[in-house]
């Protein structure tokens, strides 16, 4: 049961989306605060879109994997028919917990309690000793068939859920952030696929650091990052390798696009890149070509995040390009989930595929070197964002604000806002006030 917050949580918050909006900054003790936390998992969590798996990782009839959104459990299943079913991982006799396993194969899933068997459509089948139990007339098997989240919607392969019937159509709300993800997401019309299982570990970290520092900050990355430019596994030639770029807001969300030398594509075999000029849109190739850049990482309000690179499997080797989708889950105040997918294009080449999930592990795996640098600024702005301090600290975020415009409409083909640098704050406020207006206003679809 989620307490109500107090109305001081209120008050705090109002306060905190205040001075954002006047000053630029953002108070500390949101990074790291148990009351702020409820509210999240109630008005956030609760609300919207959250992602859930990847088409690709069941495949074949009869797979299922097991997701959460905050503290509930849903079976992903794809039935016998290939429809795919999101499932209130709950038996309706007594409230068990029906499936367990992570991930498998099954037609059915007997609750271990008493017996009840349900198909993977969510359908109870099964009552042992129905008659016995319920009489001659049996038990109404509607009535106590698995629940479905109350909304799933797919896009582009990615399977998300909601627990609120009234959030408005996924597309609504990807919005504008679906030109830019077409650059993950539609290189191939093959489409994408992941590679083995998600990878998952706990951080003592509050899950909006890691999301708003997806969704833009390319400030980081000449400090936090600068040991694999020393190692040679990020091959650039200076640390500010991240200034220049574009920063994006669309919709609730964001992104930030990194320089490449022209007609280099990240590196990417070439299969890859002439599927990917052919399959984009015009617009798109043009921010490929003309501008030479390409989306590096995003965040899909609140907790979805895309990371698009090309490191060096071994010190000064070549780079490899891959593609890693991240939720960053709470578990607490402070406390997050981290789940990692590895994907690649379907019909890329083996060889590729297999060198595309090297980069990926050795850089942001669970103990990959870029994934270690991150994650100890994480844990420690949540760390200090506990204390007492925290409540009167407020942080910076005007970067670019002085100074930088957006640039004119007419002169950036993508929809959205685009800004013509990366040193700048513009897509973490933005997330601060999606955050805000989440917490504050309340979701209704607008
Ligand atoms: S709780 Fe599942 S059959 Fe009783
Ligand atoms: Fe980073």
């Amino acid at each position: 049961m989620i307490e109500q917050p107090t109305q001081g949580t209120y008050e705090i918050l109002q306060d905190a989306r205040q001075t954002l909006e006047e000053e630029g900054k953002l108070l500390a003790k949101v990074y790291n605060e148990p009351s702020i936390f409820e509210l999240e998992a109630k008005k956030i969590f609760s609300k919207t879109w959250i992602f859930l798996a990847h088409e690709s990782e069941i495949p074949w009839p009869g797979d299922y994997v097991l997701r959460r959104i905050i503290n509930d459990s849903f079976i992903v299943t794809r039935d016998e028919d290939g429809e795919i079913h999101v499932l209130f991982n709950m038996c309706k006799h007594r409230g068990m917990q029906l499936c367990r396993s992570d991930a498998g194969n099954a037609s059915h899933f007997r609750c271990p309690y008493h017996g009840y068997t349900f198909s993977n459509t969510g359908k109870l089948q099964g009552v042992p000793f129905e008659k016995e139990a319920y009489g001659p007339e049996g038990l109404d098997k509607d009535e106590y068939s698995m629940t479905a989240a109350p909304k799933m919607e797919i896009y582009k392969g990615l399977i998300f859920a909601s627990l609120n019937p009234d959030v408005p159509p996924l597309e609504e709300y990807i919005g504008d952030m679906g030109w830019y993800l077409d650059f993950y997401l539609e290189k191939s019309p093959a489409g994408l696929e992941v590679i083995g299982a998600p990878q998952r570990w706990i951080m003592p970290a509050d899950w909006k650091l890691a999301a708003e520092n997806f969704i833009g900050d390319g400030y980081h990355t000449q400090s936090t990052h600068m040991s694999t430019i020393k190692a040679g596994i990020m091959r650039v030639k200076s640390p500010a390798y991240l200034k220049e770029g574009v920063q994006i807001t669309a919709s609730k969300h964001g992104c930030l696009f990194m320089g490449f030398p022209p007609g280099n594509y990240f590196n990417y075999p070439q299969s890859i890149v002439d599927s990917m000029l052919e399959n984009l849109n015009e617009e798109q190739v043009e921010v490929l070509k003309e501008n030479s850049i390409m989306p590096l990482n995003a965040t899909v309000f609140p907790n979805l995040s895309f990371l698009h690179s090309s490191m060096a499997i071994e010190a000064e080797g070549q780079s490899i390009p891959y593609f890693t989708l991240r939720i960053w889950q709470p578990i607490g105040a402070g406390k997050m989930e981290i789940w990692s997918w590895c994907l690649v294009e379907q019909d890329a080449p083996e060889e590729f595929k297999k060198n595309s999930n090297r980069a990926f592990l050795t850089t942001f795996g669970a103990s990959g070197t870029l994934e270690q640098d991150d994650a100890e600024n994480w844990s420690g702005q949540t760390r200090v964002g506990a204390g007492e301090m925290a409540a009167q600290h407020y942080l910076n975020y005007s970067a670019g604000s002085a100074h930088v415009e957006p640039i004119p409409e007419d002169e950036w083909p993508g929809p959205g806002t685009a800004y013509p640098k990366n040193y700048v704050d513009f897509a973490q406020r933005h997330f601060w006030q999606t955050y805000f207006h989440f917490l504050l206003d309340g979701y209704n679809g607008s």
